[in-house]
């Protein structure tokens, strides 16, 4: 996809929230169609491009992943600079989780304007069996927030790729 000058977009979009979330493994999943079931905590920044198929169009998407862990952030306004979406993401089932994302969307806020088209995502919903925030709640405080809302699942593949397109869609 180029513009007039023939230059290719570009779309970048971070993705935030607690350490463990999976936010890595969001990423692995939909770039490279990974899952590790014991990754690390990530230290600093990683990005992946992934070429999106948009109606016949490819986009190019930038995602980038850092730490959920404040000493392993690298420099935060170079972390959030020129994004155009974000996925803010909790662990449906862990509670403290989904308590932070206020925390998350200001820190957004403070660093990218309000155009930015933002997620918020669920992950893990193949924990069913140990769930600790019910799909009534994210729903609701994604309306309030006026977020988009999906549950994921990186390790089951669940709305990942979803997730990144409705984002990607929003944007392009
Ligand atoms: P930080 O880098 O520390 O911020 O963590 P993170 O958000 O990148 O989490 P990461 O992707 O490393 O995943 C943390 C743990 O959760 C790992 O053991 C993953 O295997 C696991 N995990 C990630 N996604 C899922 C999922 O959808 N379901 C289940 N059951 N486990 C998951
Ligand atoms: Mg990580």
């Amino acid at each position: 996809m180029e513009n007039e000058e023939g230059e290719e977009y570009l779309f970048k979009i971070v993705i935030i929230g607690d350490s463990a979330v999976g936010k890595s493994n969001l990423l692995s999943r939909f770039a490279r169609d990974e899952f590790d079931l014991h990754s690390k905590a990530t230290i600093g920044v990683e990005f992946q491009t992934q070429v999106v198929d948009i109606d016949g169009k490819e986009v190019k998407a930038q995602v980038w992943d850092t730490a959920g862990q404040e000493r392993f952030r690298a420099v935060t306004s170079a972390y959030y600079r020129g994004a155009v979406g974000a996925l803010v993401v909790y662990d449906i089932s862990r509670r403290t989780t989904f308590d932070s994302i206020k925390r998350w969307l200001d820190e957004l806020d403070t660093h990218c304007d309000t155009t930015v088209a933002r997620m918020l995502v669920g992950n893990k919903c193949d924990l069913e069996n140990i769930r600790d925030v019910s799909v009534e709640e994210g729903k609701s405080l994604a309306e309030a927030e006026g977020l988009f809302f999906m549950e994921t699942s990186a390790l089951d593949s669940t709305n990942v790729e979803m997730a990144f397109e409705i984002v990607i869609r929003e944007i392009y």
